[in-house]
C-alpha cells in the first residue's frame, strides 16, 4: 500500500460531536512518573501513539513491567531507585523529543550506561539544552556535538542545582525537574513560561514542590529523593490534536463541531486565544478541574469573516505546536497577520517555520519574513483548483495533518505523502476525519 493520501474534494457541511485521543505530553509524563512510583499505577485513556509506546518500551527496558486491561494501563513502579541494573541499554525514543529529553532526567542516578537514540528527525534536534543543565547535577553525559546519540552513565555525586530555563521549553524544565526528583537537597528553577503538566502532576503526587508564578517566569523548587505512591490518572483529550479539527471546522462551510473533554490548561490555551481574537468564537462548556488540569468541551462553528491578528510573542509557548494550523486561518483572514519570535518552531520535528511559509507560498499566499518575525497576507476568497504535492517534510505529523486540513477546506487536488506520520501523535486522525464526513483515498 502506498504511504500517501489523495484528497480531491472539500469536506461537505457537517454537524458532529467527537472525542479526541489522550494528551501526548501528559501520557508520556504519566508513563515515566508511574515507573518511579511505588506500586501499581492505573492510567486510563493513555494516548496509544508511537511516542507513548516508545515511552512504555523504554521503561520496560529499564525493568518496569506494565500491562493493558481494557482502556487502562497498569504500570508497576518500583520507586525512585527501581530501574533494574542492566548493561548497555539502548533506548530508541523514535520521533519523540519529549521522551528523549525527559527520560535523560530520570537516568541521572542510574548506575549503568544508557544510550539514547532516535529517528532522523530527532537526531537533528538539539540535546545540549538538556545535557548542559544535567551535567551541573553531576551527571556523566556525552553526545555527538549536542545531538543524539546521547550517552548517560549516572553520576558519582549528585548535587542540587539552581537553574534558569530561558527558552520557554517545557521539555528542558521537565528534564531538570525529573533529575531533581532523583537528587538529594533542593533544586531551584526559574523557568520562562511553558506547559506546566509536570509541576501539576508532582503536586498531585504530594511531592515537596513549590511553584511561584510571575508574569513571564515560574519559580519552582523541589526537594529530591522522596519516594511517592502509585496513582490513578485519566488522561484528558489533547488540545494539539483537537486544533486540527477546530481549524477544519472554522475553514469549512456551514459546519459545527463539539469536541468533548479537551485539556484547556492555560499553558496550552494559546490556540483558543489566538483563534478567538481572529473572530472564531470557540466556546468552552462543561468546564471542570481534573487533578489540577482544566478540562472542557469545545464548541466551534465555521467562520465567514476571519480577522487578522497581531499575535503577542508571549503567547507563543502556549500555542507552540499549533502554529501550522494557525497559519492556515491567517491565510483566510481579512488583512495581514503578524507573528513574532517564532525561531523555536524551526527546532521541532521539522523546521516548521520554514516549511509553513513555503506551504503558504505554494498555495498563493504572500508572506514576509524578517528573521523569526513573519507576516501573512490573508485572502478571504482563497479557493484552490490546482494540483498540490506535499512531501519532504521529515515525516512531521503536524505538517501532514495541517496539509489535510488545507486540502479539505481550500479545494484543489492534493497528494500528501507519509500518511503514517500521524501515528506519532494521533493514530485516530483518519477515523475521526471519516466520522465527520471527509472523503479521501
Ligand atoms: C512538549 C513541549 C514542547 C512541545 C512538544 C511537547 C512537552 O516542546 O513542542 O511537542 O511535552 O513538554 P518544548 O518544550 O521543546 O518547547
Amino acid at each position: 500500500m502506498t504511504n500517501l493520501i489523495l484528497i480531491n474534494k472539500k469536506i461537505k457541511p457537517f454537524k458532529k460531536k467527537i472525542s479526541i485521543s489522550g494528551d501526548k505530553s501528559i501520557s508520556i509524563r504519566c508513563v515515566l512518573l508511574a515507573s518511579q512510583a511505588i506500586g501499581r499505577s492505573k492510567i486510563t485513556n493513555l494516548l496509544e501513539s508511537e511516542d507513548v509506546i516508545n515511552a512504555l518500551k523504554a521503561i520496560k527496558k529499564l525493568g518496569i513491567n506494565f500491562k493493558k486491561v481494557k482502556n487502562n494501563y497498569f504500570i508497576n513502579g518500583l520507586g525512585l531507585n527501581g530501574f533494574k541494573p542492566n548493561k548497555n541499554i539502548v533506548i530508541n525514543a523514535g520521533n519523540s523529543g519529549t521522551l528523549a529529553r525527559l527520560i535523560i532526567g530520570l537516568l541521572v542516578d542510574y548506575k549503568h550506561k544508557v544510550k539514547i537514540i532516535g529517528d532522523k528527525s530527532l537526531s537533528r534536534r538539539d540535546f545540549s539544552r538538556v545535557t548542559e543543565p544535567l551535567k551541573t547535577f553531576g551527571a556523566n553525559i556525552s553526545s555527538r556535538d549536542g545531538k543524539l546519540p546521547v550517552i548517560i552513565s549516572g553520576s558519582e555525586f549528585l548535587r542540587p542545582i539552581n537553574y534558569v530555563e530561558n527558552i520557554g521549553s517545557a521539555q528542558c524544565k521537565s528534564s531538570v525537574i525529573f533529575a531533581a526528583l532523583k537528587t538529594p537537597g533542593k533544586t531551584n528553577i526559574k523557568a520562562k513560561k511553558s506547559r506546566n503538566h509536570t509541576e501539576i502532576l508532582l503536586k498531585n503526587l504530594k511531592l515537596p514542590i513549590t511553584i511561584t508564578t510571575n508574569k513571564n517566569y515560574d519559580l519552582i523548587s523541589l526537594n529530591g529523593q522522596n519516594n511517592f505512591d502509585s496513582f490513578s490518572y485519566n488522561v484528558p483529550g489533547d488540545i494539539s490534536s483537537a486544533s486540527f479539527f477546530l481549524v477544519l471546522t472554522i475553514l469549512a462551510n456551514n459546519s459545527e463541531l463539539i469536541i468533548k473533554n479537551v485539556n484547556v490548561n492555560l499553558s496550552r490555551f494559546g490556540i483558543i486565544k489566538i483563534l478567538n481574537k481572529m473572530n472564531c468564537n470557540i466556546i468552552l462548556k462543561n468546564k471542570k478541574k481534573y487533578k489540577g488540569e482544566t478540562v472542557a468541551d469545545l464548541y466551534v462553528k465555521s467562520v465567514k469573516n476571519i480577522k487578522s491578528i497581531s499575535c503577542p510573542a508571549n503567547w507563543n509557548s502556549s500555542a507552540i505546536d499549533e502554529y501550522l494550523v494557525i497559519f492556515l486561518v491567517a491565510a483566510r483572514a481579512k488583512g495581514i497577520s503578524s507573528f513574532k519570535k517564532l525561531s523555536e518552531l524551526n527546532k521541532k520535528e521539522s523546521p516548521r517555520l520554514d516549511i509553513g511559509l513555503k506551504f503558504l507560498n505554494s498555495i498563493g499566499i504572500k508572506t514576509k519574513r524578517i528573521g523569526d518575525n513573519i507576516k501573512i497576507y490573508g485572502n478571504p476568497n482563497l479557493k484552490l483548483e490546482n494540483q498540490y504535492v506535499i512531501k519532504d517534510f521529515m515525516k512531521d505529523h503536524r505538517v501532514f495533518m495541517m496539509s489535510c486540513v488545507a486540502a479539505l477546506t481550500f479545494g484543489g487536488k492534493w497528494k500528501i505523502y507519509n500518511k503514517d506520520s500521524v501515528n506519532t501523535s494521533f493514530p485516530k486522525f483518519f477515523k475521526i476525519l471519516k466520522k465527520i464526513g471527509a472523503r479521501f483515498i
